[in-house]
């Protein structure tokens, strides 16, 4: 597997590290493990998709997780993390994602929001994956402008996060850090580094990740994720179901190092579904574990 070895991250001791803040996925109807966590974080990751629930056939956020969420205090700072808006889909995006996170932000103080960089559905069909863009001129063209709508709208910082490549790219004008790059610039997005992704990427598909560090620009990098899954026939899921690996939390330090002075928060992924098998104890040492390998 391609990692971000020891030499890779040479000399990085002799950097003066910024403080970054630690946030984690919390998807609420938990409190024992929000419980355990809340020590040991600043940023709550929210993706309203899994805190929404069908009433009245319509799409509506959790009153109980609603609630959950308002009672947190105020030194806490959440985000969204959005997976259903579909800003890649060349037909339009899923409009049903801008009434939840309207309804969010009318109730919850959000300090900003993102999506991935990617498209789940085609021709108003539902993949059930999500898949990375091709990083043509008119793809840009195209995503550009629906940033440019997304920050008018909401007038917060709005993210994108490079996600795994389930597929092998199609034929494009750039390499995957300046397609990111390009569009941080043009549109004005900010941008999340998913360092865990990377790896999947190098794993599944031969990605250079010190080629994409060199290239990526990180002064447009606010967000750091770290997460990991599981191998499958061969191929690195990110499914988000396992503590960190040691390169991925190396690599999120490297980036954190890079991005110093913009990167303000690394946060921990996990799935509710993974915290049976990983234990709320162990994803609270984990927390920890994270602060003090990030210097924080
Ligand atoms: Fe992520």
């Amino acid at each position: 597997m391609h990692t971000y070895t020891e030499s890779n991250t040479k000399g990085r001791d002799a950097i003066a590290h910024p403080p970054v803040a630690l946030g984690v996925t919390y998807e609420g109807r938990d409190p024992e493990l929000l419980e355990r966590m809340l020590p040991h974080v600043d940023y709550i990751e929210v993706t309203l998709e899994t805190i929404a629930e069908i009433r009245d056939e319509k799409v509506v956020l959790s009153d109980d997780v609603m609630s959950e969420l308002t009672s947190l205090g105020k030194d806490l700072k959440i985000v969204v993390h959005g997976v259903s808006l579909s800003i890649g889909s060349h037909e339009g995006w899923a409009p049903t994602y801008f009434r939840l996170l309207d309804e969010f932000m009318e109730r919850v103080d959000v300090a900003w929001h993102s999506e991935h960089l990617g498209y789940t559905k085609v021709d108003g069909q539902h993949l059930g994956i999500m898949l990375a863009m091709p990083k043509t001129e008119a793809a840009l063209d195209m995503l550009c402008e629906r940033v440019v709508q997304i920050r008018d709208r909401y007038r917060l910082p709005f993210l994108l996060e490079n996600i795994v490549h389930v597929v092998p790219d199609s034929p494009g004008a750039y390499s995957d850090a300046a397609f990111l790059n390009a569009l941080a610039n043009r549109s004005g997005c900010g941008l999340i580094l998913d360092v865990y992704n990377l790896e999947c990427d190098a794993h599944n598909h031969g990605l250079d990740v010190e080629e994409f560090l060199a290239e990526i620009d990180f002064t447009h990098v606010r967000e750091v994720h770290v997460a990991r899954g599981v191998e499958h026939n061969g191929f690195l899921l990110d499914v988000h179901s396992q503590l960190t690996h040691r390169s991925t939390v190396d690599l999120a330090r490297h980036a954190v190092d890079q991005a110093a002075g913009h990167a303000q928060v690394v946060v921990y992924e996990f799935m509710p579904e993974a915290v049976p098998g990983l234990g709320r104890d162990a994803i609270a040492a984990e927390l920890r574990r994270l602060r003090a390998a990030l210097g924080n």
